[in-house]
């Protein structure tokens, strides 16, 4: 077994014995690729984002992700591009880079080199182009001079003049090395990626006190600095936790799959077609593409959306500790006070499952924050209901952001069971739902008003799910 993290950057190979716990940004800087800018190092900007390419059913697949928050250990086999890989003539720019210019949409350009990669990883992930998805693909990229129309032109340009390329070849790198996109050394990665043995790097590195790590992006935010001299057990890339599958009328969903693979989940959107509209609110799609399941649900934060997701499923956690011994735990008992679980230390979250909606099922996420996107919520909830003949036959609702830990509303859960629903019901049960929140007062908001919202959370899922029962004006307040 070896320590030495094996990669590519850009065209070079790399075999350092390093602190897997550095983050790949200090590394691409102290090796004089400063390109990539450093701004706030907790994954707010952008200015930081460099691919990450990786083998999967035998073609490399880039993606987004902050360097700033991603940890070393989690590039072993993988390619690395900076901004210096993506145009190594010196002489010519590429298209996206030409854009940029004649749109205008670089002035300081400080936070350019962070745009022109975002969209680089759209056009070598895109099936065909689009101004819209362009646009998508630069969220959580932050200029502070320019101003964001002109990048946005220079997107348009690119998608409009280019939008029959996607469709040209089977090789999809080919056709962007043909056009500039990419330089030729690109077409390689693939044969020198297979040839690292993705199984040699030692996946757990001694230190003081213990941590699993994941996509890193809660705990290199938190505490970047212990983790340098931590006993690490990386997760990230143990093939055996990362899936998304249906089994016996259930969904199990490995703790390392990431946000973004459960929204572009075929069988996730098979069952929530509004998968997009909730999980948007999550971040950035760079943080989505490094942010999982396992990592959300175990920082325990009472305020995680896939926590709030995946309470008001109702699912339970399968944990397995060193000799994988698997213990499930349901999660509505797996909260035990503030950000402590029912997961012993030496124990990690191999997946979780819940049981698929029987229907009739109607199911929505609602989540409130102070800033619409690229922000953790103030109160999020999450529901799910069942019915048979108008009964409600079962439900499960979830709360966050009103309780020490996230929150299984149960007494509403056994209130609504079995009944009609019908206007009174409903504010009966918003008025419950208030009462089982005990939040505290903090930056986020008043106690009161977080309970408040709670309840206009609530209203909004029924007049969301059942228009035909009760609407807005049924909810306004005396
Ligand atoms: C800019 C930014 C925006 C964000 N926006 C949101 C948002 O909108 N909504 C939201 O909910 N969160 C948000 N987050 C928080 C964070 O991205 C998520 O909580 C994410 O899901 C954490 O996953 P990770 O894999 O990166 O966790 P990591 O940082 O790797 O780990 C987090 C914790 O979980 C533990 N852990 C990880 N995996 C396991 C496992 N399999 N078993 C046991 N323990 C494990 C770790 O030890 C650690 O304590 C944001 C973070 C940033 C930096
Ligand atoms: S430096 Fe701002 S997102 Fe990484
Ligand atoms: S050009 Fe200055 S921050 Fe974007």
């Amino acid at each position: 077994m070896t320590r030495n993290i094996k990669f590519i950057l850009n065209n070079e190979f790399i075999n350092a014995d390093v602190n897997p716990a550095g983050v790949i940004l200090d590394f691409i800087r102290d090796n004089q690729l400063t390109g990539t800018k450093e701004g706030c190092k907790e994954g707010d900007c952008g200015a930081c984002t460099v691919l990450i390419g990786e083998l999967k059913n035998d073609e490399v697949v880039y993606k987004s992700i902050n360097s700033c928050l991603f940890p070393l250990g989690n590039v072993h086999g993988k390619h690395v591009v900076t901004i210096e890989g993506i145009n190594q003539s010196g002489k010519e720019l590429t298209p996206i880079q030409q854009a940029f210019v004649e749109e205008g949409a670089s002035q300081c350009g400080f936070c350019t080199p962070g745009f022109i990669i975002s969209l680089t990883g759209y056009l070598l992930s895109a099936e065909s182009l689009d101004a819209k998805d362009a646009l998508y693909s630069m969220d959580g990229n932050i200029c502070r001079c320019t101003g964001h129309n002109s990048i946005i032109r220079a997107a348009e340009r690119i998608t409009s003049k280019f939008n029959k390329l996607t469709g040209q070849s089977e090789n999809k790198i080919q056709v962007l090395a043909d056009y500039g996109f990419v330089p030729d050394y690109f077409l390689h990665i693939k044969e020198r990626l297979s040839k690292i043995d993705k199984a040699e790097f030692h996946r757990e590195v001694n230190g003081d006190s213990t941590y699993f790590v994941s996509g890193g992006s809660d705990l290199f935010v938190q505490i970047p600095d212990v983790m340098m001299k931590s006993t690490i057990k990386f997760l990230y890339d143990n093939p055996e936790i990362k899936f998304i599958r249906e089994e016996n009328g259930h969904i199990l969903i490995g703790s390392t799959s990431t946000v973004n693979e459960v929204l572009n989940s075929k069988i996730m959107l098979t069952y929530f077609p509004s998968l997009f509209n909730f999980i948007e609110l999550f971040g950035s799609l760079p943080i989505r593409n490094s942010a999982t399941i396992g990592g959300n649900l175990n920082n325990a934060s009472p305020i995680g959306d896939m926590t709030s997701f995946f309470l008001g499923l109702n699912s339970t956690i399968v944990l397995a500790d060193r000799d994988d011994n698997l213990r499930e735990i349901p999660m509505r008992d797996y909260y035990l006070s503030y950000k402590k679980t029912a997961r012993n230390g030496d124990e990690y979250m191999k997946y979780l499952y819940f049981k698929i909606p029987t229907k009739p099922y109607y199911f929505n996420f609602e989540k409130v924050s102070k800033r619409t996107y690229l922000d953790i919520a103030s109160v999020n909830s999450t529901i799910l209901i069942e019915t048979s003949d108008d009964i409600i036959s079962d439900v499960h609702i979830s709360a966050g952001g009103v309780s020490a830990i996230p929150l299984y509303l149960r007494k509403t859960r056994d209130f609504l069971l079995n009944k009609t629903l019908s206007v009174d019901l409903i504010k009966d049960a918003v008025e419950m739902a208030g009462n089982e929140a005990a939040p505290i007062s903090d930056a986020r908001g008043a106690a009161d008003y977080k309970k408040l919202l709670l309840k206009r959370l609530l209203f909004s899922h029924f007049i969301k799910l059942f228009p035909e029962i009760i609407s807005i004006k049924d909810t306004v307040i005396d």
